[in-house]
């Protein structure tokens, strides 16, 4: 009987040599004659354990790692295709504390599963929540999502039924759901990991809105950073309409929905959601004015459901298993999980999906294990680069959408990127408006000016060249850009520049 060894095949993996580990299992495998079948999945999300393998054995899959080509033959020697010790071996993966901790809902197959098993898929809870959506009429899944409390993932945290809602109740001939997969907040790769190890349940999140709205055409913006998530997806596509769960009559129902990819071109701005679908018109990425909102009309001119990879991947699971059993997750109005991204100077980086409500010391300490340096944190953003910079004072404050707000920052889509004792705060914020200088789409002056002053402001207040007198001005800049921006990427700016300001005076004051 053949023994089964998982090797992951995401982007994080490969780069740091899983094809390569893979292929010298299968020769040593070959060399002693022993029947060994390489399964590959996804990341657990575990990242500074990778390439993190894993062997099905009777008491359950049992995990090695970081393994590199070097240490195969000493795997083999130990009896690691049985679960015996070695020194890389932690023991059975669903008890590492790191991965035990969590409540994976929308990552319980990431991982798990060979992203591209159809089979495999069904048998782990795949397809159920798009059977539920058939049996029910649109209003009533519209109605279980906003049960649920489900609110965007990609940073705005609007809630998901409500604008499910608006494009149900909006009349038209053609309507769309458009899945944002630009992910290009700093430090962030949830949809990514989603994307690359669980590529069905983003397509039949997408079904299941298609479904709820009366929308039969899908599409996925995605990054052209994400080669990988672009290959794995066109394949689950491809087997998705072969299975009949996409296309003209989805899982033999009649309705219709399909789902296209399209590649986005390297510009941040590009995930705002309306220079995204003049993207996707084939247009240059630059902002539209809203109203009217893209519920209402959205790609080509017709109403679009524009989520994130999260909140559609959260959907299968909503439909699956109630809307008031996702609500049950979180706290206040931040229901349900959020996939949390761990990246920096972070000493166990990944992926931590957990309940809103936990706070950043869980997520820096008991999970990150502290620096990678070793020295103390002293910084982190959350939120991606429009998200504000903390000290250690905050690390206590919950983490939901609210209270979040309420110290000034923003949850956003869950990046966490930490920094140690070294870092320059005054630098930071410069990398901030400069930031915004390189990926404004220039449409309104606030953003398109502003961020350049603002860089040159930073400069003379870094080089004390009138130092006083140009924070009044950096003041009264970001004030202008806060309230008279088109949109929050120059709206936001503001906040990383300022928080680093306020918590990190000191910084500013050198030299
Ligand atoms: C400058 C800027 C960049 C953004 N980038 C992304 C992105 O990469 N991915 C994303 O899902 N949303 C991004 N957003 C948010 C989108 O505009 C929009 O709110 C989101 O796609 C809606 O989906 P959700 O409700 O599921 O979050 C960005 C917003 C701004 C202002
Ligand atoms: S704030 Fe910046 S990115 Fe947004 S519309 Fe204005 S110029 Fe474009």
């Amino acid at each position: 009987m053949s023994i089964t060894v998982y090797v992951p095949c995401d982007s994080a993996s490969l780069s740091v040599g899983a094809d390569k580990v893979a292929a010298a299992i299968a020769r040593a495998a070959q060399q002693r004659k022993v029947d060994v079948r390489i399964v590959r999945n996804g990341t657990r999300g575990m990242l500074w354990l990778e390439p993190l393998i894993e062997v099905e054995t009777a008491s359950g899959r049992i995990a090695y790692g970081p393994v590199a080509e070097r240490d195969v033959d000493s795997l083999f020697d130990a009896g690691f295709l049985h679960g015996k010790p070695h020194a890389l071996c932690h023991g059975k993966t669903d008890a590492i504390p790191y991965f035990q901790r969590q409540t994976r809902l929308v990552f319980a197959r990431v991982g798990v599963t060979d992203p591209l098993d159809a089979k495999s898929y069904e048998a782990h809870g795949g397809l159920a929540g798009l059977r539920k959506a058939l049996s029910l009429s649109p209003q009533q899944i519209v109605d279980e999502v906003i049960a649920s409390g489900l609110r965007g993932r990609g940073g705005a945290g609007f809630p998901a039924g409500i604008k499910w809602k608006t494009t149900l109740q909006a009349q038209a001939n053609q309507k769309y759901i458009a899945c944002n997969a630009d992910e290009g907040d700093s430090g962030t790769f949830s949809d990514r990991m989603l994307m690359e190890g669980d590529p069905f349940a983003l397509l039949e999140g997408m079904a299941i809105a298609g479904l709820a709205v009366g929308a039969t055409e899908g599409y996925v913006y995605l990054r052209s950073e994400y080669p990988h998530a672009e290959r794995t997806l066109y394949r689950a596509i491809a087997r998705a309409r072969e299975l009949s769960w996409l296309g003209s009559n989805v899982l033999g129902s009649g309705k219709s929905f399909d789902v296209h990819i399209r590649r986005g071109a390297g510009a941040y701005i590009c995930g705002e959601e309306t220079a995204m679908l003049e993207s996707l018109e084939g247009k240059r990425g630059v902002v539209r004015a809203k109203p009217p909102l893209p519920a209402i009309q959205g790609l080509f001119g017709k109403p679009t459901v524009v989520n994130n990879v999260m909140t559609l991947g959260s959907v299968p699971w909503i439909l699956q298993h109630s809307g008031a059993a996702y609500a049950a997750h979180g706290v206040g109005r931040s229901k349900g999980t959020l996939p949390f991204q761990l990246a920096g100077n972070c000493k166990r980086g990944g992926l931590v999906e957990v309940p809103f409500g936990c706070t950043l010391r869980e997520l820096l300490m008991d999970f990150g294990g502290g620096t990678i340096s070793g020295r103390p944190i002293r910084a982190v953003q959350v939120g991606g680069p429009l998200g504000a910079y903390f000290d250690a004072s905050a690390f206590d404050a919950p983490l939901d959408y609210e209270a979040f707000a309420q110290a000034g920052g923003m949850v956003g889509h869950g990046g966490i990127v930490v920094f140690d004792d070294t870092v320059d705060m005054a630098e930071q914020a410069r990398y901030a408006m400069e930031f915004c200088k390189i990926e404004s789409c220039g449409k309104c002056t606030p953003c398109r000016i502003g961020s350049t002053r603002g860089v040159e402001v930073l400069d003379r207040i870094r080089n004390d060249d009138r130092r006083a007198e140009n924070m009044t001005l950096l003041q009264d800049l970001c004030d202008t850009m806060t309230h008279a921006s088109l949109c929050a990427m120059g709206g936001l700016t503001p906040m990383p520049v300022m928080s680093a300001l306020r918590r990190f005076p000191e910084d500013f004051q050198k030299a």
